[in-house]
């Protein structure tokens, strides 16, 4: 059986690190592949969780081990006048690390992109970090519809059997919050845009806005997304944190892993209210600044890539 990637199930540490990076001209895939392999040993070494995401342009030069339907994200567009759009920003590599040390995961990926000059260059990075009970910034619990933990790889992997087995879809991407614009909302327009209550209420509101979150992403089988009645259906796996720069921008950056493309593509869809729905509330409030899908290929595949 395939061995997913063990740090996407791992917990995550109090600190994330985001790096992002394409080939540069005269890229030797050799090198390439020997930093990464440094790379997973340093992180074995230092107890760091490391995912590595690989995109649609760098996969097919390492492994035959790609999967079915693995496309490029491209910008998504709302058609409703109000100019909302997700921005595609797709890149080759994706370093995900995390520790509760932010000092371990900073040198980790430093020596690793350091090692990578003059054949990947970084396209941006995002250090991220877990605040409070894994609060989103607007001041909801992200993650309570998570499936449980048990759950989670028959919802995130790809199954024994298929192109890629042990592999997981990913899907990157910072969302910029308008917090000002945010906390002018009462907390019941809040929790009706979420569809949740605020924490430290974390119980479904009683009916679901068309415009609430939940009713453009709990995809449920009988089509009454976001409402009891039937089962959930492509489930995915969030890990999502928040982060804040400098210049005083902050958001959530949005990571999240589904054993398909297709339905993170789907619930992008839905947010920007393409295929038939008003769009999410919440893109009112936030859009991404980058998008990109990656595929996280199993421990055995990584191992034939890195040697
Ligand atoms: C600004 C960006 C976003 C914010 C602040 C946000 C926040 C939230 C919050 C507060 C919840 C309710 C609690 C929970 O179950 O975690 C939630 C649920 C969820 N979100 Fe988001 N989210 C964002 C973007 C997205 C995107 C881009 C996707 C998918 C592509 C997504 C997928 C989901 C799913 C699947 C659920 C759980 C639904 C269920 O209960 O089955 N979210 N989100």
């Amino acid at each position: 059986m395939a061995t997913p990637q063990r740090a996407i199930f791992n917990g995550m540490g109090q600190n994330q690190w985001y790096v992002h990076l394409s080939r540069t001209d005269g890229a030797d895939l050799g090198v390439i592949k020997s930093v990464l392999g440094d790379l997973r040993a340093a992180c074995a070494a230092e107890d760091i969780n490391l995912t590595l995401g690989i995109g649609p342009g760098l996969l097919p030069d390492l492994t035959d081990d790609v999967p079915d339907d693995f496309q490029s994200y491209v910008t998504i567009e709302s058609e409703d006048g109000s100019g909302r759009q997700a921005k595609g920003t797709q890149e080759e590599l994706l370093l995900w690390l995390n520790h509760d040390d932010k000092d371990k995961i900073w040198k980790a990926q430093y020596d690793a992109r350091t090692a990578l000059e003059g054949h990947m260059a970084v396209a941006r990075e995002t250090p991220t970090f877990i605040y409070g009970d894994s609060l989103d910034m607007t001041g909801f619990k992200d993650g309570t519809g998570n499936p449980a933990d048990e759950d989670q790889p028959a919802a995130a992997i790809v199954p024994d059997g298929e192109a890629g087995a042990g592999g997981s879809h990913i899907i990157a991407q910072r969302w910029v919050h308008d917090l000002d614009s945010w906390n002018a909302l009462s907390d019941e327009q809040q929790e009706k845009n979420f569809g949740r209550k605020k924490f430290p209420g974390i119980e479904k509101t009683e009916t679901q806005e068309p415009y609430s979150h939940l009713s453009h992403v709990e995809l449920r089988e009988d089509g009454n997304h976001g409402n009891e009645g039937s089962d959930k259906r492509n489930e995915i796996a969030r890990r999502s944190t928040p982060y804040a720069f400098h210049d005083g921008t902050v958001g959530l950056y949005f990571m999240a892993f589904c054993k398909d493309q297709a339905p993170l593509r789907e619930r992008m869809r839905r947010m920007y209210g393409l295929d038939d729905c008003v769009r999410d509330a919440m893109t009112d409030y936030s859009d991404p600044a980058s998008g990109s899908f990656y595929f996280a290929p199993s421990e055995e595949t990584l191992d034939a890539i890195t040697g």
